[in-house]
């Protein structure tokens, strides 16, 4: 199996990205806007375009879940396989080639938040030594949900 991590050309394929997004999250695809302010990777596996990963450097949240400028801070906004591709072992690779790249891109720790329902990813940041740092109240809708915080500190 190859596997490559390519950066997307977020303006030149938005569509591109929008639609995959949409496939993997419903309704909790990122808009245009959102995408717009993102660094977005695509995971290639065997030429297939399996896993999109999105960025946002230095920014952390507040307790309100709104966005902060918060320098060494990587956010990592969104990490999905298309369904297609799922539980073999592609969400691994993609957030294990995240910790590495926030590493060697000097970032102190990364934070990232996810549906409160969301087993699957919040027991995968765990296995990364990811720890939750809090819980923001209705910070999703369709359907309204808390969002759980996740931190994986890298240097002190
Ligand atoms: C979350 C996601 C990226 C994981 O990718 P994946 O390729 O399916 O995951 P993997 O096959 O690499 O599995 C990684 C680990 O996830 C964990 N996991 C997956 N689903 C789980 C579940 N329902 N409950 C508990 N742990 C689960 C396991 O620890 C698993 O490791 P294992 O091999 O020891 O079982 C993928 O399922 C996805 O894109 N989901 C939809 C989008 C999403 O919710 N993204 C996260 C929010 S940004």
């Amino acid at each position: 199996m190859r596997v490559e991590f390519l950066r997307a050309n977020v303006a030149g394929e938005l569509r591109s990205l929008m639609t995959f997004d949409k496939k993997v999250f419903g309704p909790d695809a990122f808009d245009r806007a959102m995408w717009q302010e993102m660094d977005a990777w695509w995971m290639v596996v065997d030429g297939v375009k399996a896993g999109c990963a999105a960025f946002e450097g230095d920014v952390g949240f507040d307790r309100h879940g709104e966005p902060v400028r918060e320098k060494g801070t990587l956010y990592i906004a969104t990490t999905g396989v298309l369904p297609r591709l799922q539980g073999r072992g592609l969400g691994r690779l993609m957030k294990a080639w995240q910790v590495a790249w926030a590493q060697s891109h000097k970032y102190r720790r990364i934070v990232t938040n996810h549906r409160a329902s969301n087993a699957g990813i919040i027991a995968m940041n765990k296995a990364f030594g990811f720890r939750r740092i809090g819980r923001i109240k209705g910070y999703y809708s369709a359907p309204d949900e808390d969002a759980i915080s996740m931190e994986l500190v890298l240097r002190k």
